[in-house]
């Protein structure tokens, strides 16, 4: 009522500074009394209408239901009850399901936000983001990992098209998978994975820290272990070098320069751990990735080509450019070594934990190397559960 009385005012004053100048228009001049007439109508009909509310209470429901089918209060209400709008479902949705496809999902999980204090008080978490055909063997083992430390991680899970992993709704991983599609190993679609697994992460604005990890990983320290060397560490943890082999610069294609160069090509184990801006770096880069989709074709792995690659042409300087996934390949061959249950023992877990070796961490010399391990197969699970608290305490 306030704004429809106002405006033709407004518009009446306006007229006249114009008319002031220049002669009258009687198209303009039909308009404000066509627009008079307009709002006469309006108030006459309203007045009306409140009349007939008042002759018949049946009269009433009637026009109250005729009202809600065109203006569905109700519906409206609900929408802003149901928490849809509210800061809390946008900053960390608790559903993980939801049908964008992989350019709708990349573009919201893209956007940052530009104030730098948030609104609420902000815990980071580590997401820790699983790629497996089917089941998780481990999921027991990470169960006992993550007990007692909720609000500090988030789990995710890609699994092939229509997989439903079976797991107890106490489990960590209960209601964790993600719309997933289907995976060729060596392929592009492995990276597509990876990015899908990233950019549904971002979506919950507590994430700062992303792992990926597969069915046959292991966690080898304690949860808050991981969660401070993590969180606190100034660099992200993937591996990145350059081989002068056909395995490395071998898999380099010409087609890819001028905006790829050879001396900036890279290699890499695929178990990354990102922070929060490279995770949206990666997400946001269609450039780089479509070079990788067009050349990085069967015998050269874009998984183990296109992140390290990136993050050395932009972001080396936030790189530790190692990994944090401890993996055997001292016994040579196309694949890692594999431990099962006989394997498992108490040193052998020491081992991996500490070799002797000393690496850097925030430019400080650290022994902790790795904080988690594969490839393991099914068969360890039973070992590791048993020496899981002396050897790893928890
Ligand atoms: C979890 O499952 C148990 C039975 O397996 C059931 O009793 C319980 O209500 C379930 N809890 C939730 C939160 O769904
Ligand atoms: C990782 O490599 C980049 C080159 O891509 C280099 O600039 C950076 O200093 C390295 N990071 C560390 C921690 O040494
Ligand atoms: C695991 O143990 C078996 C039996 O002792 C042995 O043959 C195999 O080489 C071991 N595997 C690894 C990767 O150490
Ligand atoms: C310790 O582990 C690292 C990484 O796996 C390896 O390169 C190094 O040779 C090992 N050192 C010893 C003393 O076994
Ligand atoms: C695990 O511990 C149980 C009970 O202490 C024992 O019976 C079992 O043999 C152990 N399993 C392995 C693989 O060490």
């Amino acid at each position: 009522m306030c704004s429809s009385r106002t405006k033709p005012e407004q518009m009446k004053a306006k007229t006249f500074e114009v008319d002031d100048f220049f002669p009258p228009s009687p198209r303009k001049k039909d308009w404000t009394i066509g627009l008079m007439k307009v709002v006469s109508l309006l108030v006459i009909f309203m007045a009306g209408a409140v009349l007939g509310l008042s002759v018949s209470a049946r009269f009433t429901r009637y026009f109250t239901s005729q009202t809600d089918l065109f203006f569905p209060r109700t519906i409206y209400t609900a929408n802003c009850e149901e928490s849809s709008l509210s800061i809390k479902s946008f900053v960390s949705p608790d559903h993980l399901m939801h049908r964008m496809n992989d350019d709708e999902l990349f573009w919201r999980a893209s956007m940052v936000p530009k104030m730098e204090e948030f609104p609420f008080e902000r815990t980071p978490k580590v997401a820790f983001l699983f790629m497996t055909r089917g089941p998780l063997p481990f999921a027991r083992l990470w169960d006992r990992f993550f007990e007692g430390h909720e609000g500090l991680y988030s789990v995710y899970v890609h699994t092939i098209p229509d997989y439903k992993l079976n797991v107890v709704n106490s489990s960590a991983f209960y209601g964790r998978q993600i719309p997933s599609e289907e995976v060729s190993w060596g392929s592009i679609s492995l990276v597509d994975a990876e990015k899908r697994l990233l950019a549904n992460a971002l979506l919950d604005f507590n994430n700062e820290r992303f792992v990926l990890l597969s069915e046959s990983c292991i966690p080898i320290f304690d949860f808050p272990t991981v969660y401070e060397y993590l969180t606190n560490s100034a660099h992200s943890f993937v591996d990145s070098y350059d081989e002068d082999s056909w395995r490395g610069r071998g898999r380099y294609n010409r087609r890819m320069a001028p905006a790829i160069k050879l001396s900036q090509w890279r290699k890499g184990s695929e178990w990354f751990e990102l922070n929060r801006q490279l995770a949206v770096s990666i997400i946001a880069d269609s450039k780089y990735y479509s070079l990788f989709r067009k050349h990085c074709r069967p015998s050269c792995y874009p998984d183990e080509h296109y992140i390290p690659t990136f993050l050395n042409m932009f972001h080396g300087a936030l790189n530790a450019n190692r990994s944090v996934t401890w993996v055997d390949w001292s016994r040579g061959g196309p694949h890692p070594a594999r431990f099962g249950r006989a394997n498992i023992t108490a040193e052998f877990i020491w081992t991996i934990r500490n070799n002797g070796t000393i690496c850097s961490y925030n430019s400080k010399p650290t022994s902790i190397c790795y904080l988690f391990a594969r490839k393991f197969a099914p068969s360890a699970l039973e070992p590791l559960l048993n020496i899981s608290s002396s050897v790893m305490n928890f």
